[in-house]
């Protein structure tokens, strides 16, 4: 770590640190808002001997997430807490080898591979539509539960082709969301280590992942066996060689590649999918308004690929919904040698934190930040002000699937469902890797009345 000091940021005092240590276990956001309000967009706090900054200045976030990017790695919590349960792969690797791997995965999602695969997705909202038709003849329903279950499906359907049955699908959303509350209290209190060693929890958790790999594995053997070809990301990957050698991807690459993309792209879109809706229960007056778009967009025609960006209303509302709760409410980065932004002093091995939540409400880049309000999305804003899939190299390679597989879904459920959330009840967050409601959604849903 470097020896020189971090300069001309202010500093979170310490007694403060150990003061909200409570309050931090239980959601960091809340503490870290508490925290940029008095000291600013920029500021420095120490955990353990760590030196870390804290960045919602847009920027600082382009100088460390595109400008001077080569300076800035995944932080070792990433690189040393998720390879133990993810491998290597492209969300946890650098260099060369990070390089090749998103050079060849981003083929899998290019727009006119997203525009192949819309007839798959298609099929998979109408039989996630038909079992949500159902759940609503049963009275209020977990609207989270719901877009978890339609997410895996969707991204389940163009990993592999094959839609996951659902004993698999809740066994992968159950392992997910187990294995990364277990990583957050491992990174959180370290102190813990050999409690959790000791009491078998590493293990238990272990055998959570290895069950999950499972259903990968099976999934790329029986592809192997039938040599039937799918139109599907995995299919792209066994088929793909590097450009460099020409060699093809081993089984054990394909099925980290594959679990990566599949918790990368899971509980992102379902938490980005689950807020819109609860935006749009909270602010009803904007239903009208997308309604009235879809119609005059598709009549009452299915919504197709080009359709889906001419719904600009809907697009602003879920930009909007992103900003006010962005999925990744931060990332983080390690300076690798001393390096200054303005007359900031970075010395090596900080941990700079881009502060995704932050940056989307600097009240210097949106006025009234709490307010839900689409139609600022009219007016051009900087681009690292709103970053809800990061920036510059390492931003979101599954972006554009994210945007289909929500609008998708959002548009179908508004275009045919009323809804509102049980009592009108306010959800909290629980800010742990990402911005999730802190408790079952509940909301009561209903078929809408076709309009003569
Ligand atoms: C609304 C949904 C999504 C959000 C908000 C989101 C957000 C992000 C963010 C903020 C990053 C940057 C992380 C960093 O720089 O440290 C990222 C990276 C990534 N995302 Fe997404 N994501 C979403 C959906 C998806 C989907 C659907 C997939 C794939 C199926 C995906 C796959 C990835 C991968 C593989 C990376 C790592 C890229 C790299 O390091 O080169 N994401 N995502």
């Amino acid at each position: 770590m470097g020896k020189s000091r971090i300069t001309n940021t202010p500093n979170v005092p310490t007694w403060r640190i150990v003061k909200d240590t409570a309050a931090m276990l239980r959601s960091p956001v809340h503490v870290f808002e508490q925290y940029r309000k008095e000291f600013g967009p920029i500021y420095t706090l120490r955990f353990g001997v760590r030196r870390t900054m804290v960045v919602s200045d847009p920027d600082m976030l382009r100088y460390v997430l595109k400008e001077n990017n080569d300076n800035y790695t995944k932080s070792h919590i990433q690189v040393k807490r998720f390879v133990e349960f993810q491998g290597i792969g492209l969300t946890n690797s650098h260099g060369d080898y990070w390089l090749r791997q998103r050079k060849l995965l981003s083929m899998g999602f290019t727009r006119s591979r997203l525009s192949e695969i819309l007839p798959i997705q298609l099929g998979v909202l109408e039989k996630f539509m038909a079992d949500f038709h159902e759940e609503t003849t049963h009275g209020p329903m977990d609207i989270h539960r719901q877009m978890v279950l339609f997410t895996l499906m969707s991204v389940g359907k163009s990993l592999f082709g094959e839609p996951m049955t659902k004993t698999e699908l809740n066994q992968f959303a159950d392992a997910i969301a187990t294995i990364q509350a277990y990583l957050v209290k491992k990174v959180v209190q370290p102190y813990l280590f050999p409690y959790f060693f000791l009491t078998g929890q590493n293990r238990k958790h272990h055998k959570i992942r290895e069950e999950g790999d499972q259903i990968i594995i099976d999934y790329i053997e029986s592809r192997r066996k039938s040599g039937e070809k799918g139109a599907d990301i995995l299919q792209l990957i066994l088929d793909t060689p590097y450009k460099d050698t020409g060699e093809l991807m081993s089984d054990e690459t394909v099925k980290v590649e594959i679990l990566q993309l599949l918790v990368a792209g899971n509980e992102t879109s379902t938490t980005a999918a689950t807020w819109t809706l609860y935006q749009l229960a909270r602010h009803p007056e904007h239903l009208e308004k997308i309604r009235e778009e879809i119609e005059s967009v598709c009549g009452d025609k299915p919504i197709d690929y080009g359709v889906l960006h001419s719904l600009n209303y809907l697009i602003r509302v879920l930009d909007e919904s992103m900003r006010t709760y962005p999925p990744f409410w931060m990332i983080d980065r390690e300076a690798i040698d001393d390096d200054r932004f303005g007359d900031i002093n970075i010395p090596s091995g900080t941990t700079v934190i881009p502060y995704i939540y932050g940056a989307h409400h600097n009240e210097a880049y949106w006025p009234n930040p709490d307010e839900f309000n689409p139609d600022r999305f009219l007016d051009k804003h900087h681009p690292f002000s709103f970053i809800p899939f990061g920036g510059g190299p390492r931003v979101c390679i599954g972006q554009n699937m994210a945007l289909m597989q929500i609008l998708l879904v959002i548009s179908t459920i508004v275009r045919d469902y009323d809804f509102e959330l049980v009592d009108n009840k306010e959800v909290g967050i629980k800010s742990m890797m990402l911005l999730k409601p802190d408790g079952p959604m509940m909301m009561k849903v209903s078929k809408r009345v076709p309009r003569n």
